[in-house]
């Protein structure tokens, strides 16, 4: 696999380099041959909209492969002063920062750096807005493929707040890609005609039971602008309740990205259930994101094989 220089959306990787990437990173799981950098490389981790699994694992990633890691808090900078997003990233640039990791609330944001002169760094995109989140979806994919060993022909559910998340788009045009039957279920507000292209919509009963894997969401509040129905009962309606849970069929796996509303999208008792690979899939973040890295500036790390 050859090194590169941004991950923005997850169809930018070949079916070959994802296959490298879980590869890789599985290598990592097994702490087989950690690699160290020749040379001081520089990342700085800007995350707009908060984050505790991303903003932490991208930092341990980085750690562990031996990068200089800045951390930027908005709320000291000149941000607060009105710089912009791309005004802040062009001057940690001319400070010699290599590489970004960037989180932010709108949907592309990365589209004036990459297309500026003045930008020479590499970029992963940990998040935007309603856009996509390809490291999260990268290791969801690394969850599954650890547990089946193939996408081709599972059945994987979808479900809840689809609209709003950003780790559904991601999923839904690569797991579509590598051969996954997808389902999607929740809310039909949450729906979009577009969704089509990838695979159709069931009522989760309708589904629970034959689904290889349910992708549960988060509800995301936060981008709301319209709320669902107050008298609604979630968890009921389109949520994983213990009646749900045992009709899956018995190999099926729950994953989920967190953070959790207990007892909305999932009853809380099953978050750590038989089935559950949620905090799995966080574990899976620290080595896909160091894979990540790794292949970014492979030719600056010591040989590892
Ligand atoms: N899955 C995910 O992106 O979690 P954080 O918001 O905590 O980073």
């Amino acid at each position: 696999m050859n090194t590169f220089n941004a991950l923005l959306k997850i169809e930018h990787l070949s079916i070959t380099e994802i296959e490298s990437l879980i590869e890789q990173a599985l290598k990592f799981k097994k702490n087989k041959n950690i690699p160290k950098l020749k040379k001081d490389i520089f990342i700085a981790n800007l995350f707009f909209e908060n984050s505790t699994r991303t903003h932490k694992s991208f930092e341990i990633a980085q750690k562990k492969l031996g990068f200089n890691v800045i951390n930027f808090e908005s709320e000291s900078s000149s941000i607060k002063k009105g710089e912009t997003l791309y005004d802040t990233v062009l001057t940690l640039n001319c400070l010699n920062v290599d590489c970004f990791v960037i989180r932010h609330s709108d949907k592309e944001y990365y589209n004036e750096l990459i297309n500026s002169k003045n930008f020479t760094s590499k970029l992963i995109n940990a998040g935007d807005g309603v856009g996509e989140h390809p490291t999260q979806s990268l290791l969801d994919l690394m969850t599954i493929y650890e547990n089946f060993k193939t996408f081709k022909n599972l059945k994987i559910a979808i479900c809840g707040d689809l609209k709003h998340s950003r780790v559904a788009h991601s999923n839904m045009k690569i797991l579509n890609k590598l051969g996954a039957k997808i389902y999607f279920s929740g809310p039909k507000e949450w729906f979009e005609e577009s969704y089509l292209e990838y695979g159709e919509y069931k009522n989760i009963d309708d589904l629970i039971h034959e689904v290889d894997v349910l992708m549960l969401l988060r509800v995301q509040n936060e981008r709301h602008i319209d709320r669902l129905n107050n008298n609604i009962n979630y968890l009921s309606e389109y949520g994983l309740n213990r009646d749900r849970y045992n009709s899956l069929k018995e190999n099926a796996i729950i994953l989920h990205p967190c953070p959790v509303n207990r007892n909305v999208e999932i009853e809380s008792s099953l978050v750590e259930s038989e089935k559950s690979k949620i905090f799995t899939q966080m574990n899976n973040g620290l080595y896909m994101r160091m894979a990540i890295l790794y292949y970014m500036y492979k030719d600056d790390f010591n040989d590892i094989n």
